[in-house]
């Protein structure tokens, strides 16, 4: 293969591969603002500006490449034997004079700026800058803008590397940004009238390298030092889109998209960004309720259980069925548990897959490209995370062609007709709103419902036993999205007060099912999930399981060794790459 020599590290190189790309890929530092993997090449910003020899072809001897003068290492592709040096006086001095340029007319609000802690320019100016200004002149102010629902610009902090204008046209192909003026009264604009509205419009700021482009949505919320960054898939609809969750002592501050060229790329859309908010919503349930002489009243662990599972065998001991309806909402593991639970109840449960929500239909970015282009970006109608991979293991447990769809499950209930021999349900939900139908509630009339939901809503009023679940924010598991790619993801925050994992409810009741259910008194508040390959310890999770505690990657190696048409979760799941934490060098002290 042919190579290359970066700062003194050889490198191999795949023909048309940059400079930079080469770089970037085997960890050395070139700075870099305009380049964006995922946008068209402009070497603009000149930041990235190497010293290049190449081997002469005819002599084999090393000589200056292009006469010696800098080249942009972001176009200029890899030759063989090339030698480049990004840290040569002449690259160097190049550099210096590029940060200063970029700062003549910053206005260096740092202590009030979102971006600081994640700036580019803050960065480079601490490696790559000089350290003074000789600048003595008045600072070119340019405006604050509104651009759209999602986005801010602060014109003064943009240093003109038209990331976010080539996003517009490429990418999303809405072009609703520009660059107007010339010199240094040259800004980014929407044109009037028209603001950045598109679908995946906030990735414009993650492309910001600096503090221009600002979102609402996390305007002065946190400092992003305190932020702690956990990989993630969507939870909210079917794209598997993959997704990093900021989150600070247990709450959600945003979302960002994390790359995956086999499934989103680099970005993710506005819906995925901003679908969280549910999570901290004031009308999660909280806590068990169970019903008491027709009114639901707030309960512990042990007695809803008790509660659940005597309604859930007398059914069966009445000669009668259970039914249970496994959202598309739930993580494979968890639909694995709540079915092995239905059937240890009762063998010949019913297995459904709840309702999937559909809103719209599915679109491909940027708009007018062609539905099988492998460039486009997609997005899906389909408003839950995880339908076929709930079918795929009901199916593995019940058998093909015996998982009925919500409809057949709603007939099961005796939806039509009024006859059934179902007589009591374990309903999941999950939804981001309430999900209750009217057919649904008709359908569970006389019947012993046990419903484990995160959000308040008419079904409440349905059941006999309500168990509080938790977001996929609050759990590990894995996903398969629309594309049939299975992917797992960690649990980003704790599990909200008295709330568990529906994954830990199902092995709760089994346990106590078998006479095995046991909560250590005193024991030091334990985990309610583990991350992909390890407990995590000093979770603030206040409801102690009365099992086994829920780790995700214990149930995919159990799903795969007991039944064979799980085979795919021993190996077929995608793991989040680990990413390395940054510590900060500064210390955080308690006054
Ligand atoms: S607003 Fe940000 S992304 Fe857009 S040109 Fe300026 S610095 Fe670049
Ligand atoms: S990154 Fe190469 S010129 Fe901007």
């Amino acid at each position: 293969m042919p190579t290359i020599t970066i700062d003194g590290v050889k490198c191999e190189f795949a023909a048309g591969q940059t400079i930079l790309q080469v770089a970037n890929a085997n960890g050395l530092k070139i700075p870099q603002y305009c380049y964006h993997e995922g946008l068209s090449v402009v070497a603009s910003c000149r930041i990235c500006l190497s010293e290049v020899w190449a081997p002469n072809p005819k002599s084999g001897q090393l000589e200056p490449f292009m006469g010696g003068k800098l080249v942009p290492t972001c176009q200029q592709t890899c030759s063989d034997g090339m030698v480049v040096y990004s840290d040569s006086p002449k690259g160097v001095a190049n550099q210096k004079a590029v940060m200063e340029y970029l700062l003549i007319n910053h206005p260096l609000d740092c202590p009030v700026c979102d971006q600081a802690g994640e700036c580019f320019l803050q960065d480079y100016s601490y490696e790559y800058g000089r350290g003074v200004s000789r600048f003595e002149e008045q600072k070119v102010k340019q405006p604050k803008k509104d651009l759209g629902p999602h986005v801010y610009l602060y014109s003064d902090r943009c240093i003109m590397c038209t990331r976010c204008v080539r996003f517009t046209r490429e990418v999303s192909g809405t072009s609703e940004l520009m660059v107007q003026g010339r010199g240094n009264k040259e800004e980014i604009d929407v044109f009037p009238g028209v603001a950045i509205d598109n679908e995946l419009s906030a990735n414009v700021i993650d492309l910001c390298p600096v503090g221009a482009l600002l979102d609402k949505d996390f305007l002065f919320a946190q400092r992003v030092w305190f932020l702690r960054s956990t990989p993630s898939i969507d939870g909210i609809t079917a794209s598997g889109d993959n997704i990093l969750i900021e989150h600070n002592e247990g709450k959600i501050f945003r979302f960002k998209p994390r790359a995956n060229p086999a499934v989103n790329k680099w970005w993710i859309t506005d819906e995925v960004r901003y679908g969280w908010k549910h999570i901290h919503s004031e009308d999660r349930l909280r806590s068990p309720v169970h019903r008491r002489f027709g009114t639901l009243v707030e309960t512990d662990y042990t007695r809803a259980y008790e509660d659940a599972l005597d309604g859930l065998r007398k059914a069966v001991a009445d000669g009668k069925r259970v039914a249970l309806a496994v959202s598309p909402m739930l993580a494979c593991e968890e639909a694995y548990l709540l079915a092995m639970l239905a059937r240890t109840i009762d063998p010949e449960a019913v297995l459904a897959v709840g309702p999937v929500p559909v809103k719209g239909q599915d679109k491909v970015f940027p708009v007018g490209a062609k539905a099988d282009d492998p460039r486009a970006f997609r997005t899906y109608a389909e408003k839950a995370p995880n339908a076929r991979g709930v079918r795929r293991v009901l199916e593995g447990i019940a058998g093909q062609g015996n998982v009925p769809d919500f409809e057949g499950f709603l007939r099961r209930l005796g939806k039509g007709s009024g006859a059934s021999d179902v007589a009591a349900v374990v309903l999941t939900g999950n939804y981001p709103s309430d999900w209750a139908t009217d057919d649904l509630v008709s359908a569970l009339g006389g019947k012993f419902v046990v419903l484990i939901d995160t959000l308040s809503g008419r079904l409440i009023d349905e059941a006999d036993v309500v168990l509080p679940g938790a977001t996929w924010a609050e759990k590990a598991g894995t996903f398969e999205n629309a594309r049939h790619q299975l992917q797992a993801f960690e649990q980003a925050i704790p599990v909200i007060e008295l709330a568990k994992t529906e994954g830990q409810i199902a092995l709760d009741l089994m346990a106590e099912l078998e006479g095995k259910a046991d909560v250590v008194s005193g024991e030091a508040p334990m985990v309610v999930m583990a991350t992909q390959r390890s407990l995590l310890p000093g979770s603030t999770q206040t409801a102690p399981p009365r099992a086994a505690a829920y780790n995700a990657a214990n149930i995919r190696a159990r799903m795969a060794a007991e039944r064979p048409a799980l085979a795919v979760f021993a190996t077929g799941v995608s793991l989040p790459a680990v990413e390395a934490r940054q510590e900060a060098d500064m210390k955080v002290v308690d006054l």
